[in-house]
């Protein structure tokens, strides 16, 4: 059968000093199938390394000399006030990376004066996560389901927490990748079923977890159906999914209160662009968007600098993924001493930078160098 690495041996909390940690941790004693699931991403990984490089290729144009002895990192997000301008991305069945799941990350959002995004397909129950950090805000995020009534009556209930502020609609996933991470797990089981003589047990739909997990959501969704959201919630909708200039347009124009610029994290279509590139390319194409509604990014931010870099190019706010996710192993600690990373290397960031507001930095370019993108 399929070997499970053993989270008991797991370096000790205190020896984690970077996001990347949190994943190499995971990566070594998670158990296998749940870090296929977390760490996967579509075909051949480009876009999911492309987030990650294309951070790295953004170099800063630092100013000195200008008293950075108090700084402010906090900012407000859909109407939010914010530590820092972090949210923790929605991600299904957070349960597979530890057993207090999304509560953890709940908590520890909280605890760290950030938002936790949770997701439709969460491990743990909506109140569950929330009265996990009852007095903090929340986002939801939903896949619309090809049975309509069904993210109806989702929409109904979150409607009825008013701890949750805002609708984040994930629009880039019409169709579950191909996670070749999952479907090698499933072919060492259907490898093992073989060899046991029991090959009727396999199971003939295969996938893998991310596959199974998304055969609900509805390829039919389209613009049109931004109405029909707008029906059934009042809460702010924010598209998750953005991956060009003239869809941000087009959210924008249609009434949207904010968009993320995602890729799912290079988990949707390989080669897909770095989310930075879509930014710059907002910048030069669609530069009110900015102005007009709140953008957001995610994808391969792992750095406090990220943070800045994000904040300088005009986002509100950045989403962080699989590092917060592989953090639940050490459960609401991990979330928080991984909130605590980043907050650390953003003020330090903004010192060597010379941003003491950063608030008063968005949309400021000429706190970057983007001539080797
Ligand atoms: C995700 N993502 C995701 N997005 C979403 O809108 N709904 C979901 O349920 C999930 N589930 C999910 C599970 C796992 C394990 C991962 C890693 C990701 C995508 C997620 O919200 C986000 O866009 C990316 O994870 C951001 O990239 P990084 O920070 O992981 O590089």
């Amino acid at each position: 059968s399929v070997t499970q690495s053993d989270p008991e041996q797991k370096p000790l909390l205190e020896t984690i000093i970077n996001l990347n940690d949190f994943e190499q941790a995971f990566n070594k004693f998670g158990a296998q199938k749940a870090n296929a699931y977390i760490s996967g991403a579509s075909n051949d990984l480009l876009t999911l390394n492309a987030n990650k490089s294309y951070w790295q290729k953004l170099w800063f144009r630092p100013r000195i000399m200008r008293n950075v002895s108090t700084i402010n990192t906090e900012m407000t997000m859909l109407g939010q006030k914010v530590k820092m301008p972090v949210w923790i991305c929605p991600m299904g069945i957070a349960k597979v990376a530890g057993p207090e799941g999304e509560t953890a990350l709940a908590a520890g959002a909280a605890a760290s004066g950030i938002i936790h995004c949770t997701s439709v397909t969460a491990s743990y129950g909506l109140e569950d996560i929330l009265a996990a950090a009852p007095n903090n805000p929340f986002f939801y995020q939903l896949y619309v389901d090809k049975q309509r009534h069904k993210s109806e009556e989702i929409l109904k209930k979150i409607e009825m927490h008013n701890q949750i502020k805002a609708l984040f609609v994930t629009v880039d996933l019409a169709v579950v990748s191909k996670r070749e991470a999952d479907e090698r797990i499933r072919t060492q089981e259907v490898t093992s079923l073989y060899l046991s003589g029991e090959k009727n047990k396999v199971d003939k739909k295969g996938g893998g977890l991310a596959r199974t997990t998304g055969s609900f959501i509805d390829w039919a969704l389209s613009w049109d159906d931004l109405a029909w959201l707008r029906k059934h919630t009042k809460l702010p909708i924010v598209v998750k999914g953005i991956q060009s200039a003239a869809d941000a347009k087009l959210a924008m124009q249609l009434g949207c209160q904010g968009i993320v610029v995602s890729n799912h994290g290079g988990r949707a279509l390989d080669n897909a662009p770095a989310t930075i590139l879509v930014l710059l390319e907002m910048r030069r194409d669609c530069p009110e968007v900015f102005e007009k509604i709140e953008v957001f990014v995610d994808g391969g931010v792992r750095r406090g600098s990220d943070i800045l870099k994000a904040v300088c190019l005009g986002a509100r706010g950045v989403g962080v993924g699989r590092p917060f996710q592989c953090s639940v192993m050490y459960n609401k600690e991990g979330v928080e001493s991984c909130a605590e990373i980043l907050q650390d290397e953003l003020e330090t960031a903004m010192r060597l930078c010379g941003v003491t507001n950063l608030e008063k930095a968005r949309g400021d370019m000429s706190y970057l160098n983007t001539s080797e993108i």
